[in-house]
């Protein structure tokens, strides 16, 4: 049967760590020139209904350094944008291509577009989660600290797409997980739901973040308004006041805590410009890992 990256929530915390593994190896094949076009021959379609950069290079140089191919939809542009129905994308998609990458609004949408599909999806970011980021980051995360199991990890800011995946991923991979967000800006039931139900690592969901970062390991924050949420930025920029990873809040955090941002960051409001350069190169080691992490994911699920 064929396998989708849908969401953190359907893998366990060993499958993540197997995905991570083959990250590691994606990673010290690029860098030592090591062959590894294990995807010759196959194309991957990319659907974007949200702007990207990262996410739009990582998936077509990973596929053309797995030695296959990547095309760019735009949802505007494609029938999609016209109102063609996912379950039909899907179908018409499965008979050109090998694999399917969807960024868009409802997870919904994705969930359908990998019933209907008979070739693997992978989410590029929903408003639900941003599974490849986040796999990104913990493989970022056990490169500098050479573990995961017992490590803190805070997220300041908006109970969004990551907070969603932060919270799923850092605890199936045995991080306790402080979350701390202005009330009515919460990470979803779904996810809390899950957390509740974790035994082992440690949970919490607090509205100060100098309570979250307390002796923390990682620093974790994202934008206060995501991609959809344009017309709320100012109503947001008040609610938000105060959510800065800033060096005061730094100076609460275990001795050399790393700082993760998945980008594009708004500089002067979650995060300053001094914590950001001074972690500069963690963010940016964050960033390439995508690379490396998709083509772990797309090797795993594509192979055939
Ligand atoms: N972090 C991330 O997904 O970046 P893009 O929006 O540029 O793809
Ligand atoms: N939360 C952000 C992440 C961007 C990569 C957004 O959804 O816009």
């Amino acid at each position: 049967m064929k396998k989708d990256l849908l969401k953190l929530l359907d893998l366990t915390g060993q499958e993540i760590n197997e995905i991570l593994d083959m990250a590691d190896q994606m990673k010290y094949s690029q860098k030592h020139g090591i062959p590894h076009d294990f995807l010759r021959g196959k194309t991957l379609a990319m659907i974007f209904e949200k702007n990207s950069t990262r996410t739009r290079v990582s998936f077509e140089v990973g596929m053309y350094q797995l030695g296959g191919h990547a095309l760019f939809l735009s949802g505007k542009e494609s029938q999609i944008g016209r109102g063609e129905p996912v379950e039909d994308t899907a179908r018409v998609l499965s008979r050109y291509c090998d694999g399917i990458m969807i960024r868009t609004f409802a997870q919904e949408e994705v969930e359908e577009l990998a019933k209907h599909a008979s070739i693997p999806v992978v989410n590029g970011l929903t408003d639900f989660c941003h599974p490849c980021q986040v796999l990104a980051d913990l493989m970022t995360v056990r490169e500098k600290m050479t573990r995961l199991e017992g490590l803190k990890l805070a997220f300041i800011g908006d109970g969004n797409n990551m907070a969603n995946s932060l919270i799923v991923g850092g605890l199936k991979c045995g991080m306790d997980v402080s979350v701390a967000c202005p009330e009515g800006y919460d990470p979803d039931p779904r996810v809390l739901d899950f957390a509740k139900s974790v035994t082992g690592p440690k949970f919490e969901l607090v509205r100060k973040p100098a309570d979250a970062v307390a002796d923390a390991d990682v620093v974790v924050t994202d934008v206060w308004a995501s991609m959809g949420q344009e017309g709320e930025r100012e109503a947001r920029k008040k609610a938000f006041a105060g959510y800065c990873v800033d060096a005061e809040l730094m100076k609460l955090t275990h001795p050399g805590c790393m700082v993760q941002h998945c980008l594009p960051a708004h500089k002067g409001e979650e995060i300053t410009g001094e914590v950001f350069e001074a972690h500069a190169d963690e963010i940016f080691e964050e960033a390439e890992n995508r690379l490396h992490a998709q083509k772990a994911v797309l090797y795993l699920l594509m192979r055939g």
